[in-house]
């Protein structure tokens, strides 16, 4: 199976040559595995920022732990989560579902309704954590195909979100930075490319019941 060689391939970059750079093509094909991302409802209710501005990221490399990965890789890809899911983000979404699946819009108000029962009453640190959940699986899309294209990368938490939030003007757009993702090449001087993978035994990590 070529996705086990991919993910076998694949190891979280410590060290990137800052001289390499994606080219416009595979951003696109990462761009596009991102957007393809199951997501709850179909909602997808975040935002991702692909950013390749030099001075931004200075900025936010020390809200990152120092890492250099931010500033080193060819971009820096930061999921952002909706702070608030209302009856507008259902709403243009039925639209959208309308539109593309050539729907009569008025035909999806019960299931419209169906969601803003689950979605807009709960409190707003269980709506934030739930839609940044959902960003992880972009992220899972954005790793496996990076490695089917032999493009490094490294999903990060080590960042402190409020200092990407200010940088970045997130709160005032209703996203906070949930995760983020280094993307290009690794450099021949990364040791951690040459390290075994460190898994649990299978035994331990399934079971079967
Ligand atoms: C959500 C998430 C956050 C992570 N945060 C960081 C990080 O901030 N910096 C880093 O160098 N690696 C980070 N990692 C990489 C993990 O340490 C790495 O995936 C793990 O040790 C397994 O190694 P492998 O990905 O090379 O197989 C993160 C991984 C995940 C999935």
């Amino acid at each position: 199976m070529q996705l086990l060689q991919n993910l076998e391939w694949r190891y979280a970059t410590k060290k990137f040559d800052s001289e390499k750079k994606i080219s416009n093509s595979d951003l696109e094909s990462i761009k596009t595995a991102i957007s393809l991302a199951a997501t709850s409802y179909g909602l997808q209710a975040y935002k991702v920022l692909i950013i390749e501005d030099p001075e931004i990221r200075k900025k936010l490399q020390p809200e990152s732990w120092g890492q250099s990965q931010i500033v080193d890789a060819s971009q820096l890809v930061v999921f952002c989560n909706y702070t608030k899911v209302d009856e507008k983000v259902i709403d243009d979404y039925l639209k959208l579902k309308a539109d593309i699946q050539e729907l009569n819009f008025d035909d999806l108000k019960g299931y419209g309704d169906f969601m803003k029962s689950k979605l807009t009453e709960l409190p707003d640190d269980v709506v934030k954590a739930w839609t940044a959940k959902q960003t992880y699986i972009g992220l899972g899309n954005l790793l496996a195909a990076c490695a089917e294209l032999k493009i490094d990368a490294c999903p990060m938490e080590g960042f402190e979100p409020e200092g990407y939030d200010n940088i970045l003007n997130l709160s005032e757009k209703g996203l906070s930075a949930a995760v983020i993702a280094t993307i290009g090449y690794r450099s021949e001087e990364d040791m951690t490319q040459h390290s075994k993978k460190v898994r649990k035994p299978m035994d331990e990590l399934f079971e079967t019941i």
